[in-house]
């Protein structure tokens, strides 16, 4: 088998906050991230959408010679990647892994909570699927955890609202209707990989004593536990620490963005799909 990059996957921008934190755990890895921006928001999409949008996208990674793609947006991953691993990857090509930002970042959710109540921050269609409260519930069944859906918050950070004045209304909103749900939530996990964007004014609606998790670390910690433990999968991942990214969108809008959630210059090619 010839070596590739891992693939990245979100449905913006959003995924480049974990491509950030990916590149600097593991930066020998060669990466190509896909930003399925002309479709995206996913958030509020059906699942039928979502599960086809995501696919079609992971398709697309394969065929660059990936053998590893990670959705590193949880809209995909709640809605999409039980299905792609079960259904698809077994005729695709069993040998490919597909893996999603839920699992690592329920799996270590125990270490942070002292209260056991954790608060989940994410789209509807995170919330909706239900996929935190099932797969904390595996992993640590004495946390209680609260869900609160955030529609407003990706555009606010898609159209660079993220540090102005007006985004102070929504970010509030939100916070109030999640902390109201509970006294004893000492943990609130931003479950969308756009709202790290939003982190300092977050920061400043809640109360000291409440720990903000964002994943980009989790996931990128994960990702590097995991290839330590699939030496195989490790094997075929091509390492020349080079990157390369695709929007679905225009270019120009993307790199100028981009800059913003991967903290370095981005110079894109646009993908037709
Ligand atoms: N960044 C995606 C996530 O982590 C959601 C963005 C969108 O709605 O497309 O859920």
């Amino acid at each position: 088998m010839t070596k590739g990059p891992i693939g990245v996957f979100d449905s913006g921008y959003g995924g480049l906050t974990v491509l950030k934190e990916i590149t600097a755990k593991l930066p020998q890895y060669d990466y190509i991230y896909l930003g399925d921006n002309a479709r995206a928001p996913y958030g509020s999409r059906s699942f039928e959408t979502i599960y086809h949008y995501t696919l079609q996208c992971v398709e697309w990674f394969f065929k660059q010679g990936c053998p590893l793609v990670i959705l590193a947006c949880n809209t995909a991953s709640a809605k999409a990647l039980r299905s792609i691993q079960q259904i698809n990857l077994p005729q695709i090509d069993p040998s490919k892994r597909v893996l999603g930002v839920i699992r690592p970042t329920s799996e270590i959710i125990g270490q942070f909570t002292h209260t056991k109540k954790v608060g989940v921050l994410g789209t509807a269609g995170t919330v909706q699927s239900l996929s935190y409260p099932l797969e904390i519930e595996k992993f640590f069944p004495e946390i209680e955890v609260f869900q609160q859906a955030c529609p407003m918050w990706v555009p606010l950070v898609e159209n660079n609202e993220y540090n102005s004045e007006g985004a102070d209304y929504f970010i509030k909103k939100y916070i109030q209707q999640i902390l109201s749900q509970s006294g004893g939530i000492d943990t609130l996990l931003l479950a969308c990989t756009h709202y790290p964007l939003l982190i300092n004014k977050i920061k400043s609606f809640i109360p000291k004593n409440i720990s903000l998790l964002s994943q980009g670390e989790i996931v990128a910690n994960s990702l590097a536990d995991y290839l330590l433990r699939h030496l195989q999968i490790a094997d075929n991942c091509a390492k020349n620490s080079q990157s390369v990214f695709f929007t679905t969108d225009a270019t120009e809008d993307f790199d100028q963005k981009a800059t913003i959630f991967y903290g370095k210059p981005v110079q894109s090619t646009h993908l037709a799909l």
